[in-house]
């Protein structure tokens, strides 16, 4: 059963390179890319969708292309919350939202809130997120927690994890990184002990339904054994 997909949606700047193209309209397909997958997801019983949108080190961009990326999720809110909520999506962000500009700071609450009693499908969207950014966060929540008198010796995974964006969600059984990479660039560090890592050569805004069944079959063939034997 894969319930929980993660995905690291790489490639979108080589994918408008290759076709002499500006990177941002890369990013603008990439969107139609997630827009696909959401609307794929309850086809494949995927009940939990966490993608990677925008790490704590894409900061180190050039200023315009952080404008975009901030300008396409301003977009995609503004078009898309409403047929999100008809799909029944709930969206949740992980990562710290503080440093974005107030007026996408405030869409993002209100699409937070207002799908907060939705469950079909469970959207987490990993924006301005890193996986040590995230750990070194929930050290600090269980600090405060001892300097009010909890004992640390009582604490067992579940605390901790208990503190991280993803206190409220299942880890993810599968994570797909798409652009050829095989690495993890600082996602879901804690979350994905025992998932399984699927990557593919296809630059994100290309990723499909096709893709998706081969990733989904890929998964279905592996044999989880947690250190067992
Ligand atoms: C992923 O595509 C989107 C973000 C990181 C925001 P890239 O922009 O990293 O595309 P490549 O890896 O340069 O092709
Ligand atoms: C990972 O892609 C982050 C996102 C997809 C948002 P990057 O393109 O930033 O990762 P690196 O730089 O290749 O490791
Ligand atoms: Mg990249």
């Amino acid at each position: 059963m894969l319930t929980h997909l993660a995905v690291i949606m790489d490639g979108n700047g080589r994918w408008a390179q290759r076709r002499g193209l500006p990177r941002a309209m890369g990013h603008r397909e990439g969107v139609e890319a997630l827009r696909r997958l959401v609307r794929l997801c309850p086809k494949y019983e995927i009940r939990y969708l966490t993608v990677y949108a925008f790490s704590t080190e894409n900061w180190k961009r050039p200023e315009a292309e952080i404008q975009t990326l901030m300008l396409l999720i301003h977009e995609f809110l503004d078009r898309e919350l409403i047929v999100l909520k008809e799909q029944g999506v709930r969206i949740r962000i992980l990562g710290d939202i503080g440093p974005l500009q107030p007026a996408l700071r405030e869409k993002i609450k209100n699409a937070v809130s207002t799908t907060a009693g939705l469950e079909k499908l469970h959207l987490s969207v990993a924006l301005n997120y890193g996986g040590r950014q995230e750990l070194l966060r929930s050290a600090k929540a269980l600090a405060k927690r001892a300097l009010k008198g909890e004992n640390p010796d009582d604490w067992r995974e579940e605390d901790f994890a208990g503190e991280l964006y993803t206190g409220d969600l299942p880890e993810p059984d599968l994570l797909i990184r798409t652009g050829g990479d095989t690495r993890i660039s600082n996602f879901l560090l804690w979350q994905i002990a025992y998932t399984e890592f699927w990557s593919t050569e296809t630059y994100w805004p290309d990723f499909g339904e096709k893709e998706l069944a081969e990733a989904m079959t890929a998964f279905t063939n592996r044999q989880r054994r947690y250190g067992g034997v």
